[in-house]
């Protein structure tokens, strides 16, 4: 077990920052390409923040629930609230679906600075949660399921600093729309092998959508394309990747320089445990990659 229920301390604290004005930077890993690295990404960025002192939130948004298992948070009961109750009743108190990350027994996470690593545990059955909210509609506080990430976190989570999304790779999903209206900046892995530059305008052109009905919702601000990052790049596609990068340079789409994630033959995953692998060895090339992507949202 590496996640525990939130303790009254964490939830004054929470409750403090919010009541102080503070406001998350929500940050989306996406890509409607399956396996490319978001979920890796959204884990490693998470601790990353979290030693640097800050409280941060990741939800799990994929029905795979790759995040959920990988931290070891998966629900030991069905009553746990999960993202499938948070998003069919958003007015429900978010933090009561909210679990702390530990760590292991074995590699138990105490995060200097204060900082501190939570969840929001994924489920199967989110993929249904847009028609569950469509027929519970009429009593719930928004009556549009696009918005209601958005109304969960700016209700129940401002107090943390940083809140990472995983999305799941459906290009359908109803639940990736949510998060795309709910998100300040968005990180997209990209694979080299199979990057194309049209679906990288199909995405864009996701985000333009997204954002230019923002207006008609009523919120604030757009979401940011903050970079396309080479993800897996094995030895033999180093050079592949800077072609990848002179592309998105060429097509004046954001990326960090030549900054990409080495793919790690290091065996992802801890063998006993289910910890980022920053946590069991820190001094992975793609860990410390991660780590310099934390730097540029901090
Ligand atoms: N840099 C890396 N080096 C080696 N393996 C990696 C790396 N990044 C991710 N992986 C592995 O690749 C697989 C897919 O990664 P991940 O689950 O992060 O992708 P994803 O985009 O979230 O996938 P999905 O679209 O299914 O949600 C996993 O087995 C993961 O452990
Ligand atoms: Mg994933």
């Amino acid at each position: 077990m590496t996640a525990v229920q939130i303790s009254p301390e964490a939830e004054i604290r929470l409750a403090e920052a919010a009541k102080n004005g503070n406001q998350p930077i929500v940050v989306n890993n996406a890509n409607s390409k399956g396996g490319v690295g978001k979920t890796t990404q959204t884990e490693e960025l998470a601790h990353r923040l979290a030693e640097q002192g800050k409280w941060v939130l990741v939800m799990d948004l994929d029905g795979q629930c790759n995040l959920t298992k990988n931290l070891d948070a998966m629900p030991t009961s069905p009553k746990q609230p999960t993202m499938h109750a948070v998003l069919t009743e958003p007015g429900m108190d978010a933090m009561r679906a909210v679990v702390q990350y530990t760590g292991t027994t074995s590699r138990p996470v105490r995060y200097a600075n204060g900082g501190g690593l939570f969840l929001i545990p994924g489920a199967k059955t989110i993929t249904k949660a847009p028609g569950e909210f469509f027929g519970t509609r009429a009593r719930q506080p928004i009556h549009d399921f696009k918005l209601t990430i958005h109304h969960v976190i700016t209700s129940w989570l401002m107090g943390f600093d940083f809140i990472l999304l995983d999305s799941s790779p459906d290009p359908d999903s109803e639940v990736n729309d949510a998060a795309l209206l709910a998100t300040h900046e968005v990180l997209v892995p990209v694979s080299v092998e199979s990057m194309s530059i049209d679906g990288v305008m199909e995405f864009l052109a996701i985000l333009r959508a997204s954002n230019a009905s923002r207006p008609s919702f009523k919120l604030t601000g757009q979401a940011h394309l903050k970079a396309l990052v080479p993800s897996k790049v094995m030895p033999d596609q180093v050079e592949r990747a800077g072609e990848v990068i002179a592309t998105l340079a060429q097509h004046n789409i954001p990326h960090f320089g030549d900054l990409y994630v080495p793919y790690t033959t290091a065996g992802w995953k801890a063998p006993d445990d289910r910890v980022p692998i920053a946590l069991y060895r820190p001094d992975d090339a793609a860990a410390l990659v991660y780590q310099q992507i934390a730097a540029k949202l901090l």
